[in-house]
């Protein structure tokens, strides 16, 4: 049929997003094809190809693909497709916003009471056979700012304030949240910071949020407050927190993402006692790809019927 439209999945997953095409009702419309992830694209798939999804693309791939009118990211970050010299201005790029509005939220609510749940010590007690009584502190009525109140950090407001706690943050755009007390606009941040018992970062990696966690505002934080860093890490000056955690000018830090990833084995944040180094988990979950294909056909009937689609990344913004 002439007028199927080529889609190209490069991705290690393609199943959900085949089925969710099919489910949608859309196979007559298009012709897939999927490519691992290790694979480049062929001749062929770059000559022809019109949609692709993608973790993300090499310099050069995008240019050399006369055809490309949308690409949607596997992301909800997409500082790597903004990074690209020749990202086509052109291409429509739409995100992955929102799809880790299940797992994040539940491994940041986990993070929160890793801080405060002697749980970690009390395993290390029971491989030594040792009873030893442990107190737990509260998180009810302990304050959690979110810097960066989005998709992801609105759930975590709301089960940060099915606990109790109060809940502040940030927004580009300030308004009201169900659950958060009160929504500062970036410029107030400081506030956010002086008050906050936890500070969550989930912001996006733009060049206006490269290392936003430096030593002044280190300094502005509270020093029996802890950083939560699920966003990116390029929004962390890693030497300034190593030593404010050092110098105990704040409490510790729980670190998802990291500037180079995975993390190398001499990076001071492995050993420096306060800091906890997660591999990258915030996001993922076994059900994942189910819900960017949701996203993904939605955005694929739209793009059929040439209709605006969803998540489409504001290149000036940076997200
Ligand atoms: C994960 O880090 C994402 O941006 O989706």
């Amino acid at each position: 049929m002439p007028d199927q439209t080529r889609v190209l999945l490069w991705t290690d997953t393609p199943g959900p997003y085949i089925d969710a095409i099919a489910h949608a009702g859309l196979s007559a419309r298009v012709v897939v094809e999927a490519l691992a992830r290790k694979d480049a694209p062929t001749q062929a798939q770059r000559a022809d190809t019109e949609v692709m999804l993608a973790w993300g693309a090499p310099r050069g791939l995008l240019p050399a693909m006369p055809k490309l009118r949308w690409a949607q990211a596997l992301t909800a970050g997409v500082e790597g497709w903004l990074a690209l010299s020749d990202l086509p201005v052109h291409l429509t790029l739409t995100c992955a916003r929102g799809t880790h509005r299940d797992s994040m939220p539940e491994n940041i609510v986990g993070a929160l009471f890793h801080l405060t749940k002697p749980y970690a010590a009390v395993v290390q007690d029971q491989a030594e056979h040792k009873w030893t009584r442990r107190m737990a502190q509260p998180l009810n009525g302990k304050t959690l700012g979110i810097l960066g109140l989005g998709a992801v950090g609105q759930e975590v407001a709301r089960l940060a304030s099915a606990l109790r706690m109060r809940v502040i943050g940030t927004k580009r755009r300030p308004e009201a949240i169900a659950g958060v007390e009160q929504v500062f606009p970036p410029g107030r941040t400081t506030e956010v910071l002086a008050q906050s018992d936890f500070v969550l970062l989930l912001l996006p990696a733009t060049p206006d949020t490269e290392n936003f966690i430096n030593t002044k505002t280190l300094s502005q934080m509270k020093p029996s407050a802890n950083l939560l860093n699920f966003g990116r890490g390029h929004l962390v000056a890693d030497a300034d927190l190593v030593a404010a955690v050092k110098d105990k000018r704040i409490a510790g830090a729980i670190l998802d993402v990291f500037r180079e990833e995975p993390l190398p084995p001499e990076h001071p944040f492995w050993a420096t006692e306060g800091i906890i180094v997660l591999p990258h988990i915030g996001g993922g979950h076994p059900t994942r790809d189910a819900i960017v294909a949701l996203l993904f056909v939605e955005n694929l009937g739209r793009f059929l019927d040439g209709k605006p689609l969803k998540e489409v990344v504001d290149r000036n913004a940076g997200y």
